[in-house]
């Protein structure tokens, strides 16, 4: 999408797109025969409900002009409304015929920020993957290519450019990986994809199955024998901000889930093509720090691997050992990804020694059973961390919600022949699983998992994603650096 900023209504073909509150419509009043918009907005019963929308059209100089009018009433908050108009005028305009929509902001008196959200939001909620559809009937295909926002002052364009245009592009990486099946993205083509953010000043390491194995990642590298394909590494490292410790972010990247010997069902199996949707968000959290030059140490970690069956795959009740030197007996193979962060967890802390992680993972199906598609669950050792994050999640959007840890959940891991088990019983599923990933986590390491299985893929559409990958975690991560690391 092209975006521009400008201080009056260009002249010419467009769409106009007018914001409108409850009773006040100073944008409707600018229209020729307001009298009768107002008509016609009465008719259509459009009161100005934040995110509802009304079209019209109306005569300017004997050609007609379409109008949308977006509600955006409410005791919102500016940042928010920005985002809910971007977002509304786009979905509503993205397949409409029209090429151009102006969107007038005068009168909602937007700071810059506000302004620059209603690009970012614009900009998030035209994106689409069309890469596979050869035959799309016209009506299918997108028309809007350019969104220019009118009146939102000096400033915007600045900090549309500087600070919300990289997040944008960070999360388009995420959703193209996380949308991409898996006979295009495993491990190594996913580093392949990550590889032009060296061009952004991004460090770029890569681990293969041999070096990995020098390191004793038996728990990474058990999940991934039963697969031909490759496991990796990758290392991303963002270095903005002096000499300090950094800041890791790890992601779990299972680029296919079969479940392995322990098969998952083959009813829906084809979700299991985002299991690397943490690691996509690290990958694209990165991008958007480089992009936006974030003043901050940085380290990005995707535990790369395929869980397939198959006649070299690992068995239930295999016992693999981990980096760390703690041994693991793996009652069930589905349970992969724990195994696969229980080790780049250990490669980030003894390499790098940063004073805080922060993993994301699509870990378990519990998780839904907790918070559905509303939130990811936090678990994290550190109340202060635990403060930071929810802040950051209630400014990006991306939401959280805090889930307990505790040494009864950590019992449930003990195994009679190995220092844990990979599961603990069904119940308080995602809890056992954040209670295994803490068994790693060593020195007083501040650490925080999130558990992101009911966010990276979305059946609905919202104001900022369509239907499918929805990049989950890209802004929550970049805020929370802009909050406390650059701050
Ligand atoms: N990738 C899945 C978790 C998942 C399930 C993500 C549904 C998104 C939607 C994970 O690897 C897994 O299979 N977890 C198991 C754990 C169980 C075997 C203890 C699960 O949740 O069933
Ligand atoms: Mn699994
Ligand atoms: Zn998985």
């Amino acid at each position: 999408m092209q975006i521009e900023f400008t201080d009056s209504r260009p002249t010419g073909d467009y769409v106009l797109v007018l914001p409108s509150a409850g009773g006040t419509r100073p944008g409707v009043a600018t229209l020729p025969d307001s009298a009768r918009a107002e008509a016609v907005l009465k008719r259509e019963r459009f009161e100005g409900d934040l995110g509802s929308s009304a079209e019209l059209f109306v005569d300017e100089a004997g050609n007609s002009r379409r109008v949308l009018v977006v509600g955006t009433g409410g005791d919102s908050n500016p940042a928010d409304v920005a985002e809910k108009l971007g977002g509304t005028a786009v979905a509503r305009l993205l397949k409409s015929g029209e090429t151009h929509a102006v969107i007038d902001v005068t009168g909602l008196s937007f700071d810059a920020d506000s302004a620059a959200r209603v690009a970012l939001a614009a900009e998030l909620r035209s994106w689409r993957y069309d890469r596979y559809h050869t035959r799309l009937k016209d009506k299918q295909k997108p028309t809007l290519e350019k969104v220019t926002i009118v009146g939102g002052g000096a400033g915007a364009a600045d900090r549309w450019t500087n600070r919300w245009k990289p997040v944008a592009e960070g999360i388009d990486l995420t959703r193209s990986l996380v949308t991409e099946p898996a006979n295009i993205i495993y491990p190594e083509s996913f580093v392949e994809r990550c590889r032009p953010l060296a061009d952004l000043g991004i460090q770029i390491d890569v681990l293969d199955r041999d070096q990995m194995a020098k390191l004793n990642m038996g728990a990474l590298l058990g999940v991934a024998q039963g697969s031909i394909r490759e496991p990796r590494l990758l290392v991303l490292r963002w270095n903005g901000g002096g000499d300090g410790r950094p800041t890791a972010f790890v992601g779990k990247g299972v680029t296919f889930d079969t479940g392995g010997i322990s098969i998952k069902p083959a009813a829906g199996m084809e979700a299991m093509k985002w299991d690397m949707g943490g690691a996509g968000a690290v990958a694209g959290a990165m991008m958007a720090l480089a992009k936006r030059k974030a003043k901050a140490n940085v380290i990005g970690i995707c535990g790369l691997v395929e869980n397939m069956p198959g006649g070299n795959a690992q068995r239930p009740g295999d016992v693999v050992t981990t980096m760390s030197g703690q041994t693991v007996e793996v009652i069930n193979t589905d349970a992969e990804g724990r195994l696969v962060l229980a080790d780049a967890v250990a490669y980030v802390q003894r390499t790098y020694q940063p004073s805080t992680i922060i993993d994301l993972a699509t870990l378990t199906g519990a998780i839904l059973i907790s918070l559905g598609h509303e939130f990811a669950g936090l678990f994290t050792n550190d109340e202060q961390l635990a403060d930071k994050l929810m802040q950051a999640a209630d400014e990006s959007g991306d939401k959280l919600w805090r889930m307990p840890l505790g040494d009864a959940f950590d019992r449930l891991l003990d195994s009679p022949i190995a220092d844990m088990k990979n599961v603990g019983p069904r119940e308080g599923g995602s809890i056992t699983a954040a209670q295994f990933i803490k068994r790693f986590i060593e020195n007083g390491t501040k650490w925080a998992h999130l558990d992101i299985a009911g966010m990276a893929w979305s059946d609905k559409p919202s104001d900022t994603y369509d239907k499918g990958a929805t990049g989950f975690g890209v802004r929550l991560l970049d805020q929370y650096v802009a909050d406390n690391l650059e701050a």
